[in-house]
């Protein structure tokens, strides 16, 4: 009992982190967790199972400190396009920092206030939602946003991260916005409902 409401508690916590008043001083330390976890979890794994293309328009929801943003941009080429979208500053300002650093043209990012992100409707190849979900607070407007600027024919590739599939399994059937079309691992494949 005890170690159940422990655990209730840092779900809550999690879901209830303020990421848009994230400090510098706290986002140095997320990301060198982060850089820590690729040692052991390298992302160009993760890319691998990602079905990116030349010349697609990415988005990648909840960026963070950008892990995927250079390989992603190398494989969508200049032809594509990599929005890096985050409610964070400092980590819409990290990204920034290393695009600018790597020289890479094709990427846009955008802070997002609420889930508006401006982004044309109808316009983008694929969305990444990548271990984001446990984080957002209200998950039908995300699924909405994220099916607006999905064209047709486009994909949401998603790993719920912290989550258990189960749960956001049910996630996306209450939504209703989304069909989930693969499931490998803890990876998920996903359509919108035309
Ligand atoms: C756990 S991190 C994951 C970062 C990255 N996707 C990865 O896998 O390395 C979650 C990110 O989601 C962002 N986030 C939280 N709520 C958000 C929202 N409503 N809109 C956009 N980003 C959000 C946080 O600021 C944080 O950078």
């Amino acid at each position: 009992m005890r170690r159940m409401n422990k655990e209730k508690k840092i779900k809550f916590k999690a879901e209830e982190t303020d990421f848009k008043r994230m400090s510098d001083e706290h986002f140095k330390w997320f990301s060198r967790f982060y850089k820590l976890m690729d040692i052991f979890c390298n992302p160009n794994r993760k890319i691998k199972k990602i079905p990116l293309r030349e010349g697609m328009r990415v988005v990648d929801y909840g960026c963070g400190p950008g892990r995927y943003m250079i390989p992603m941009t190398k494989l969508v080429g200049f032809k594509g396009k990599v929005f890096a979208v985050d409610i964070s500053p400092p980590a819409i300002k990290y990204v920034k920092d290393l695009a600018a650093k790597a020289n890479l043209r094709n990427v846009e990012t955008i802070l997002v206030d609420s889930y508006n992100t401006g982004i044309e409707e109808s316009s983008i190849d694929l969305v990444l939602l990548l271990d984001t979900l446990h984080i957002i607070k209200d998950r039908n407007a995300l699924f909405r946003e994220i099916y607006r600027m999905l064209k047709e024919g486009g994909i949401l590739f998603m790993d719920p991260g912290h989550m258990k599939m189960s749960r956001a399994r049910k996630i996306v059937g209450s939504t209703g916005f989304f069909t989930i079309v693969e499931c490998r691992g803890h990876d998920m494949l996903l359509y919108p409902k035309r």
